[in-house]
C-alpha cells in the first residue's frame, strides 16, 4: 500500500517569486512557514523583471498621478480603492527593499527614476541598469534564507490544494527523491506566478505554467476576467535566441520603433507615440507586421546617447551582442509576446480568495488593481502590497485557529480514468503552445476561438484524466486547464478592452462589459 508522508506547518506558502516571499516575511517568528516552489528558489518570473518596480518619489510627481495612469491603462475594470492601497504602499515598500540591501540604480545620490509607457512622470526605481528583478530577489531571497521560521522547499511541485469541508487545509506537493506529501497548513498563500508558458512566444521563464490558478480552479476558489493576457510589445526576435525581454524602459528612455521601411509608425497611431500603453502599442506593432507583410518591427536606439545606453541596459547589450547586434547602432528586430497574466484567483483587498483559508498575491491573482490591462512596472509592486497583506492576514487567521488542528481524514482519491499508454507530453505542450498564438492572440475573432476550444476540450479529455507523474504532465494538464479558461472568457467578451481585442467586436462597451467575468464551475464548463 502507498503511504503518504504527512508535514505540518502554520503557514504554507506557494511559490518563491516577490509575493511569495514578501508573504512569508510579514509572518511573525512565533509561526511556522513553509514555503514550497518547484524549481530553484532563484527560478521565478519576478527574478527576470527588467524595467523596475513604480512608486511615486518625484516631487513633481503625486499619488494621484499614478492612480490615474494605472486606471487609464486598465480601461474601466479597474477597482479604485485597491489601486489607490497599491499606490500608496508604493514608497514604503521601495524603502523597505532599501533597508533589506536592493541596490537601486542612483542618480545623484536619490534612487534614479525612469519612465514607462502609459506613465505620465518618471516614477520607476530599476537595479543594475536593466536587472532590476535579480537585484530585488537576490535580496529578498538572502533575507528570507535567514528567518529563523521559514522553511523553504525548492524542487517541490505542488500537485493539489487540500480542502475540507469546503476550506483549504493544506496542499498535496511532490519532491523528488521523497515522492508525494501531504502539507497540512492552518492558512494557505498562494503566489504561484502566472501562465505565459501557455504560449510559443513570451517573455516568461519555462516555470510560469499556470500551476497556481488550476490548482485553485480545481479545490473550487473563483478565478476571473482570464481573457486578459497582457502581450508586451518588444520581445526580441531573432532566429535561435530565447524570445528575451526588451524593457519598455528603453522606450522610456527615447528609443523609437521603426517597420521594415524606417517609418515611426506610433507617431500616427497615437498621441504618446511609443510611450502608449503596451496594448495599444502590442497592437500597431500587429498591425504593422500585416501591412509590410514583415515578421518584425525594430527598436532604433542609434539616435540616443551610445554610453548611457551601454550603461543603462547592460544586459539588453549583451543579449544583443551574443547576436552580432550592437544596440547602440543596429536595429532591434522585436515582436510583441505573452507577458502578463492579468486575470487570475480573485482575491479581495486583504488577499482573501473565495475559497476559505487561501489567501494569493501577485500575478496568480486578480486583484481589481490592473483592470483590463496592467501598467507597466505595477507588478513587482502588488506582489510587494498584496504579499504584504496576504502575510498578516493569514497569520492572524492562523493564530485564531486551535493548536489541536489535525490532519482530516482524506476521503477517497479523485477517481481517474487513465486511458493507459503512451502519451508524448511534450507534442501536445508544443500544439498548444502554437495553437494559442495562432488563435488566441492579439486580435481574436469568435470563429478562431471556437476552433480553438474544440481542439484545447479535446486535449484535455485525454489528458486530464490521466494520473501523471511527472512535472511535465502536471504542467500540461494545467496549461491546458488554463487555456481552457482562457478561450472561454475571451469567446464570452463580446467586446474591446485592455489586452483583449476582438476584431468583430472591435469597440468597448460599457453597457454590457463594464464588469469582470468570472471563470464558469468545473461542472458548468461543457
Ligand atoms: C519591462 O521592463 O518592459 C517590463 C516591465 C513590466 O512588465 O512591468
Amino acid at each position: 500500500a502507498r503511504r503518504s508522508l504527512h508535514q505540518f506547518t502554520d503557514v504554507l506558502v506557494i511559490g518563491a517569486g516577490i509575493a511569495g516571499l514578501r508573504a512569508a516575511l510579514e509572518i511573525p517568528q512565533d509561526l511556522s512557514v513553509l514555503v514550497a516552489t518547484k524549481d530553484r528558489i532563484t527560478e521565478s518570473n519576478s527574478a527576470y523583471a527588467q524595467g523596475g518596480i513604480a512608486g511615486v518619489r518625484s516631487p513633481e510627481d503625486r499619488f494621484e498621478n499614478h492612480v490615474e495612469d494605472t486606471m487609464v491603462a486598465g480601461d474601466g475594470l479597474c477597482d479604485r480603492e485597491v489601486v489607490e492601497l497599491v499606490v500608496r504602499e508604493g514608497p514604503t515598500q521601495i524603502d523597505l527593499l532599501v533597508n533589506w540591501d536592493t541596490h537601486f540604480d542612483l542618480e545623484n545620490g536619490t534612487l534614479a527614476l525612469t519612465r514607462e509607457g502609459g506613465h505620465s512622470h518618471r516614477r520607476i526605481v530599476h537595479a543594475l541598469g536593466d536587472a532590476t528583478g535579480h537585484e530585488v530577489m537576490r535580496a529578498v531571497i538572502a533575507r528570507a534564507q535567514t528567518a529563523p521560521n521559514v522553511v523553504l522547499w525548492d524542487d517541490t511541485f505542488t500537485i493539489d490544494l487540500l480542502t475540507d469541508n469546503g476550506a483549504c487545509v493544506g496542499a498535496v506537493v511532490w519532491r523528488p527523491g521523497v515522492g508525494k506529501i501531504l502539507v497540512w497548513a492552518k492558512q494557505v498563500i498562494l503566489a504561484s506566478g502566472g501562465c505565459g508558458m501557455v504560449y510559443r512566444e513570451t517573455t516568461n521563464p519555462p516555470v510560469a505554467t499556470g500551476d497556481g490558478m488550476a490548482a485553485a480552479y480545481r479545490a473550487g476558489a473563483e478565478l476571473r476576467d482570464m481573457e486578459f493576457m497582457q502581450f508586451h510589445p518588444t520581445v526580441l526576435y531573432v532566429a535561435g535566441s530565447a524570445r528575451y525581454l526588451i524593457s519598455e524602459a528603453v522606450r522610456g528612455e527615447g528609443a523609437y520603433l521603426r517597420d521594415v521601411h524606417g517609418e515611426r509608425f506610433m507617431l500616427k497611431d497615437d498621441p504618446r507615440a511609443e510611450l502608449a500603453p503596451r496594448d495599444v502599442v502590442s497592437r500597431a506593432i500587429f498591425r504593422t507586421m500585416e501591412r509590410t507583410q514583415h515578421p518584425n518591427v525594430y527598436l532604433d536606439l542609434s539616435h540616443l546617447d551610445p554610453a548611457l545606453v551601454s550603461t543603462r541596459f547592460p544586459g539588453i547589450s549583451r543579449v544583443c551582442r551574443q547576436f552580432g547586434l550592437d544596440i547602440t547602432k543596429d536595429k532591434v528586430p522585436v515582436r510583441p509576446g505573452a507577458h502578463y497574466m492579468v486575470g487570475g484567483v480573485t482575491v479581495d483587498s486583504h488577499g482573501r480568495t473565495t475559497l476559505p483559508n487561501l489567501w494569493a498575491a501577485g500575478e496568480v491573482t486578480s486583484s481589481g488593481l490592473h483592470g483590463a490591462n496592467r501598467l507597466a512596472s505595477n507588478s513587482l509592486l502588488e506582489g510587494l502590497v498584496f504579499g504584504a497583506v496576504c502575510g498578516r492576514g493569514a497569520a492572524e487567521a492562523s493564530r485564531r485557529m486551535p493548536d489541536s488542528f489535525r490532519a482530516p481524514l482524506l476521503r477517497s482519491a479523485t477517481v481517474t480514468d487513465d486511458p493507459g499508454g503512451h502519451l508524448d507530453v511534450a507534442d501536445v505542450t508544443n500544439a498548444l503552445r502554437g495553437l494559442m498564438v495562432r488563435k488566441m492572440g492579439i486580435v481574436r475573432e469568435k470563429g478562431r476561438l471556437d476552433e480553438a476550444t474544440q481542439d484545447v476540450k479535446f486535449w484535455c479529455r485525454y489528458v486530464l484524466a490521466r494520473e501523471f507523474d511527472t512535472r511535465a504532465g502536471w504542467e500540461l494538464q494545467n496549461l491546458l486547464t488554463v487555456a481552457r479558461l482562457m478561450l472561454d472568457a475571451a469567446a464570452r467578451r463580446e467586446e474591446s478592452r485592455g489586452t483583449h481585442f476582438r476584431s468583430d467586436f472591435p469597440k468597448r462597451d460599457d453597457d454590457h462589459w463594464a464588469r469582470h467575468l468570472s471563470s464558469p464551475r468545473r461542472e458548468a464548463l461543457t
